[in-house]
């Protein structure tokens, strides 16, 4: 009997120090979403600069699987999966978490892909200090397009056409580069092509989320 409640009392405090390994992920530092004065810095925006204090976070997988990935150099990586997985979440403390640009001044960078298919469309000269054109999204240190797929496709096919060509430019110059998409591997491949994909299953990573939406569990 004495046995049976060692090991049931072991295993409770085994599963606790699991879950506290997992939990918090107070290693990381507060980032401040305000650069230069200005609001949303690094395209980062007010909510999710909130979801990315230490206080906030936790090591979801999405989290736990693109940070081991950065960290072996792998790019460009791919997050991948249904709604409510912490994709965006990952991907905008990856940019806050990433160094800052020596001479260049472009740092890292937040963008959603819809975002990039409206700044193509204008004249650069029209573009505010937040709003990047194709060269400076190719260039910068660290770029992550959220919310790729969502995006409005014109009959010409020039917003799938900016859209690969920044990945590929990057993947040319060896920055990294982070991707989040709603769309499995087969639908990805079917929109962007196979350069796009062939990149990333070569020196990239496709990591392929699954669960129950995060926005549901809060309520
Ligand atoms: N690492 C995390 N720690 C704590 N909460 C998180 C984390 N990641 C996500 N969440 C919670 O889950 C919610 C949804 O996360 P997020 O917006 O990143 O999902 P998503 O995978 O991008 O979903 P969608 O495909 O709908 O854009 C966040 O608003 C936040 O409340
Ligand atoms: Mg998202």
């Amino acid at each position: 009997m004495e046995t049976d409640l060692k090991s049931i009392t072991d295993n409770i405090l085994g599963n606790l120090r699991v879950v506290e390994r997992e939990e918090p992920a107070e290693h990381l530092e507060p980032w401040s979403w305000r650069e230069n004065g200005h609001e949303g810095g690094r395209g980062i925006g007010r909510r999710l600069a909130e979801e990315i204090q230490p206080g906030r976070l936790r090591m979801t997988p999405a989290l736990r699987r693109l940070r081991a990935a950065l960290s072996d150099g792998r790019t460009p990586v791919v997050l991948a999966g249904d709604v409510g997985l912490g994709k965006s979440v990952a991907a905008a403390r990856a940019v806050a978490d990433a160094p800052d640009a020596a001479a260049s001044g472009q740092h890292a960078r937040f963008v959603s892909a819809d975002d990039v298919c409206d700044w193509i469309h204008r004249n650069p000269r029209d573009l505010g200090p937040r709003e990047w054109t194709a060269k400076q999204l190719s260039e910068c240190e660290f770029l992550a397009i959220d919310e790729m797929g969502r995006e409005y496709l014109d009959a010409h096919g020039r917003h799938l056409h900016a859209l690969t060509r920044i990945i590929e430019r990057r993947h040319e110059a060896g920055l990294p580069t982070v991707l989040t998409t709603n769309m499995d591997q087969s639908r990805f491949e079917q929109q962007y092509g196979g350069r796009v994909v062939d990149r990333i299953i070569g020196s990239g990573a496709w990591i392929q989320l699954t669960g129950k939406s995060m926005r549901r569990e809060k309520k």
